[in-house]
């Protein structure tokens, strides 16, 4: 695990979620941000960002924060935020494809001592069980010896310009007790309004109001098989209040 200060940020996914969480890390730490889309990364170069979260002036002043679309570039990078999209289909399923490839991606740039945070929106259980068998398989790693996993839950309000990603509660969590310290700590630099460090990454992701704002569902309602219950009793009792409320 790098230490807080020793962090090399790499976010990929560069849309409503993940250009302002690249701009703020890159505030602190030398940033590289890395979406597929060729066409986002030349205007991002530019200064222009069409989801109007982040305004030029806001880019032009990221001077340690470099946009790619070449994965060679997520070389030097010991800390990696995943921020794709998870839509869902017609039966209101989550897609996870978008993450399954950013895992890809992110496998191959993977070295020991990493850590791979998750910001989707997904369902309890996606992270270590989707997400974490493509790292291993793709870097020939293993999980918690030679790299590690957190999930943060993303709160933020498209167009919402006085609420913003800083002033706004953060849930944090890590794949170990040392790695969510790490990742609570990490957040902790870029979170004005203060972060929650949740009991484990399951209890992260099962932080189901953006899932409910943005699909009208909870992921969690839409397993094929609710075995939960455990990670529902423990949401109910390790998150804050006004968090575990909106959880399920
Ligand atoms: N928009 C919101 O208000 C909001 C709020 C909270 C949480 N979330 C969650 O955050 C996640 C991201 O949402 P968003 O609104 O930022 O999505 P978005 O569609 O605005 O942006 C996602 C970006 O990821 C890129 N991308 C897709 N697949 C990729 C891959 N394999 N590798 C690299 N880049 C890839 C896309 O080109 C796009 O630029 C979703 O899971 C969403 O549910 C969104």
């Amino acid at each position: 695990m790098p230490e807080v200060a020793q962090s090399h940020i790499g976010i990929v996914g560069l849309g409503y979620v993940g250009l302002p969480l690249a701009v703020e890390f890159s505030k602190k730490f030398s940033t590289t941000g890395f979406d597929l889309k060729e066409q986002r990364i030349a205007e991002l170069k530019e200064g222009i960002d069409v989801t109007r979260e982040v305004n030029k002036q806001e880019l032009q002043q990221a001077g340690n924060l470099r946009f790619t679309s070449d994965i060679d570039d997520l070389a030097d990078c010991n800390v990696f935020i995943i921020a794709v999209p998870t839509p869902i289909d017609a039966n209101k399923r989550p897609d996870l494809r978008p993450l399954e490839g950013a895992s890809h991606t992110v496998g191959q740039a993977l070295k020991k001592g990493d850590v791979v945070i998750y910001e989707s929106t997904v369902y309890p259980g996606a992270t270590e069980e989707v997400c974490v068998p493509i790292l291993e398989e793709v870097s020939g790693l293993t999980f918690n010896q030679d790299f590690f996993a957190g999930y943060s839950p993303e709160r933020i309000n498209p167009g919402d310009h006085e609420h913003r990603l800083p002033t706004i509660v953060k849930v944090t969590s890590g794949s170990t007790p040392e790695i969510a310290d790490f990742v609570n700590n990490l957040y902790g630099t870029i979170i004005t309004a203060g972060t929650f460090k949740a009991s484990c990454i399951k209890v992260a992701e099962a932080d189901q109001k953006e899932a409910e704002r943005l699909y009208g569902v909870t992921m969690i309602e839409n397993l094929p098989v609710n075995h939960y219950d455990g990670v529902v009793y423990d949401v109910k009792h390790s998150l804050p209040k006004d968090v575990a409320d909106g959880c399920l």
